[in-house]
């Protein structure tokens, strides 16, 4: 559309970006070598010495992974057809990307460096598609699912630091699947949040709450994504596992997840998010006066899940997050 201002041929004009032609020449990519080199020297009018480094470094492998592999030109099409799916399967509450990120390892990978182990700290886990924001509050000894969504569980513990001292409200956002394999949110017909909620350390840095015994999930299979695992030959399934997210002030917040011993795909998670120190026992408990008095409502016999998550100070995080990135780029090829 033209404004009263502007003729026709105006509007039709194409209009660059007004960045200056360098003041280089590129040699003319006749070699298959040129095209590569001649990107790399233009990456290095990158302003910014992050995104020039990040660039760079992309441009190196990607070009080398095209080389090594010989891709054909049908299949270098084949990989945009597939990559304009998963942007097209992506919705207001669908990620396929993020599916991706999973499945391909690199959100575990993302949280294993940004994360690295501390001595005695519980360790990360991957966030997941499944948070959100409107989880109600519970108090101790509340239970976060409503009746009839699983078997019971009970879950408690004490939020401290790696010094060793409880920590006192500590926020402690927590989400599972019921006993269908379902989160809240993938039901249509959702009206509030069931099999979440959100508590808070006292005193002591204890937490406890009435749960249900989270089960074997299968990760959405209807999209590129679920078609990629099937022409790789992997299933889509993540073992059943607790989501917790815990923060308190001057830590660095944990979103982490707790796997129950004993689950068939313990150690093929299709998104790569069990760790072997958040591998956990279930104690059972078979005392109907015990489940009484703990609030389940039928009573009757109930799982009992005991953890204590240990924080690490925000300064002494990022302390270990900077010597770990320095390490790896000390060692990394030149
Ligand atoms: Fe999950």
């Amino acid at each position: 559309m033209s404004t009263p201002e502007q003729s026709t041929s105006e509007v039709n004009k194409a209009i660059p970006n007004g960045i200056a032609v360098p003041d280089f020449d590129l040699p003319f990519p006749d070699k298959s070598e040129i095209i590569t080199s001649n990107l790399l020297k233009l990456i290095d009018l990158t302003p910014n010495e992050r995104h020039k480094s990040i660039f760079k470094n992309l441009v190196t492998h990607i070009h080398q992974f095209i080389n090594e592999t010989s891709i054909t030109t049908e299949e270098w099409m084949n990989t945009v057809q597939f990559l304009t799916r998963v942007g097209q399967t992506c919705s207001p509450i669908r990620q396929e990307f993020i599916l991706l990120s999973d499945v391909l390892g690199i959100s575990a990978l993302v949280d294993s460096l940004n994360n690295p182990p501390v001595q005695g700290a519980t360790e990360s886990s991957v966030l997941g598609p499944f948070f959100t924001e409107d989880a109600p509050d519970v108090e101790q000894g509340d239970s976060i699912a409503s009746e009839g969504s699983g078997q019971y569980m009970y879950v408690e513990g004490t939020i401290k630091s790696i010094h060793g001292d409880p920590i006192e409200n500590a926020v402690i956002e927590t989400w599972e699947t019921n006993d269908h394999g379902f989160y809240d949110v993938q039901y249509k017909d959702r009206e509030k949040a069931d099999c979440r909620g959100r508590l808070r350390t006292g005193k002591d840095g204890k937490y406890g709450y009435r749960a249900v015994v989270p089960i074997a999930y299968p990760i959405p299979g209807d999209g590129p994504v679920g078609e990629l695992l099937i022409a790789t030959g992997r299933h889509n399934m993540r073992p059943n596992h607790l989501h917790l997210m815990v923060e308190a002030p001057g830590y660095r917040k944990l979103v982490t997840s707790l796997y129950p011993k004993g689950d068939d795909f313990l150690q093929s998670d299709a998104v790569f998010g069990v760790k072997k120190s958040l591998v956990v026992d279930l104690e059972d408990v078979n005392d109907d006066a015990e489940a009484r008095r703990r609030g389940f409502p039928k009573g009757g016999s109930f799982k009992l899940l005991h953890f204590d998550v240990t924080l690490v100070p925000e300064v002494e995080a990022e302390k270990a997050r900077e010597e770990f990135a320095q390490l790896r780029s000390k060692n990394a090829p030149a």
